[in-house]
């Protein structure tokens, strides 16, 4: 079985992410080791992995035998703890429980609990130590690693938040086994996004499996060549001021069909749609080799995600683009990839941009 560690060096703030499917107790031992000697453990669980899935309750008691005063908070399933509620609720809890600053956090679940967990750890008087078992595809891939960490608020998602990096983010593809196959492919888009932007042969090593029962090994390897992508990108741009918005491709436009389905979409499914639409913008603007558009379009599509974009962009779509996180005065910084393995970022303004983008559909 494949077994991965890569470190993510950012000074003080370097923790490892582990791919490791060895079982709880090698994984709940390594983060007892990245803790170091805490005064107290508050293991942050998504209630509805904790019903689905027979892993998480014997994580759980191997973390309380190496480490102090664990105890277990199960919070609201998938992106319900992703408020400022339940963030106050879990403070609130640390605090009836005598969690004091040097106590730690640990989180089980998907994207939206590392969120919920980082945010809380964060804040939580001032901000303690925190470690993740991210159990989603797109948790492994993305959500685990780079140090954002946030809530949502009525005004949109994501825009109440801080940067705090993880102590260590282990991550093991065994949790998949309870995952339905559509969240399975919501995590696969963000691969594809690393493979486009910045590793090629992930392309490769996807199509030959597409459509296949991934092995668990391919699956181990295929993570691990994502998690580098973000890891390589994350600490040239700690705290995205540049590189690191590449990103975001495909989420420019994928945010807007995202938001427009009500949510009915998953962030997955939209940011599919979105780098066809970026592909195609970028074939349109002569920058995209049209051969990588029709490539990446069948890979998507036999990795079971949406690519009709066209049905679903209209200008009043791109309306909700949540442009102001990446628009430098006027211009929109949109990433676009000129061929595998390579991106490029343009400033586009914002009119222009809506424009193009409806007439290369
Ligand atoms: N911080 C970042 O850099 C970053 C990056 C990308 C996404 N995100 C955030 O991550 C969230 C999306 O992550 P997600 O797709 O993991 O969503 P999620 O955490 O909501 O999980 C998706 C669903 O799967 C369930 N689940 C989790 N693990 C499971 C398992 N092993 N078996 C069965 N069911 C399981 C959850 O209860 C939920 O219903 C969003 O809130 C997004 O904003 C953050």
């Amino acid at each position: 079985m494949h077994v991965t560690t890569i470190s993510v060096p950012l000074g003080q703030r370097s923790y490892e992410v582990c791919i490791a499917p060895a079982g709880a107790t090698d994984m709940a031992q390594k983060i007892a080791t990245a803790l170091g000697k805490p005064t107290g453990v508050a293991v942050l669980v998504d209630s509805r992995l904790h019903q689905l899935s027979a892993r998480v309750q014997p994580l759980v008691e191997a973390l309380a035998a190496r480490l102090p005063r664990v105890r277990r908070l199960d919070l609201p399933a998938g992106e319900s703890c992703k408020t400022l509620a339940a963030i106050e609720h879990s403070c609130d809890w640390l605090a009836d429980n005598g969690y004091d600053r040097g106590a730690a956090l640990v989180g089980i679940g998907g994207g939206a609990t590392s969120d919920h967990t980082g945010f809380a750890a964060a804040i939580y008087l001032r901000g303690i130590a925190y470690a993740t078992f991210p159990t989603t595809l797109l948790a492994m891939v993305d959500a685990s690693v780079g140090g954002k960490t946030g809530v949502d608020i009525a005004a949109g998602k994501n825009l109440v938040g801080a940067f705090h990096q993880p102590r260590a983010v282990m991550a093991d593809p065994g949790f998949l086994e309870s995952l339905p196959e559509r969240e399975i492919a919501a995590g696969m888009a963000e691969v594809v996004k690393a493979g486009l932007i910045a590793d090629a042969p992930l392309l490769d090593t996807l199509e030959a499996q597409a459509g296949a029962a991934m092995p668990a090994e391919t699956l181990a390897k295929v993570i691990e060549a994502a998690v580098r992508v973000k890891v390589e990108v994350v600490v040239a741009d700690e705290r995205e001021s540049g590189r690191r918005a590449i990103l975001n491709f495909g989420h420019t436009v994928g945010h807007a069909i995202e938001a427009a389905s009500g949510f009915q979409l998953l962030h997955g499914e939209a940011v599919s749609l979105g780098m066809i639409a970026a592909l195609s913008l970028g074939v349109a603007r002569g920058v995209t080799e049209p051969a990588l558009l029709a490539r990446a379009t069948a890979l998507l599509a036999r990795l079971g995600l949406p690519v009709d974009v066209k049905r679903r962009l209209a200008a009043d779509v791109l309306d909700r683009m949540e442009v102001d996180k990446k628009r430098v005065s006027d211009a929109v910084r949109f990433v676009l990839v000129p061929r595998e393995g390579q991106a490029i970022i343009q400033g586009i303004a914002l009119d222009e941009l809506k424009r193009e983008l409806l007439a290369a559909l």
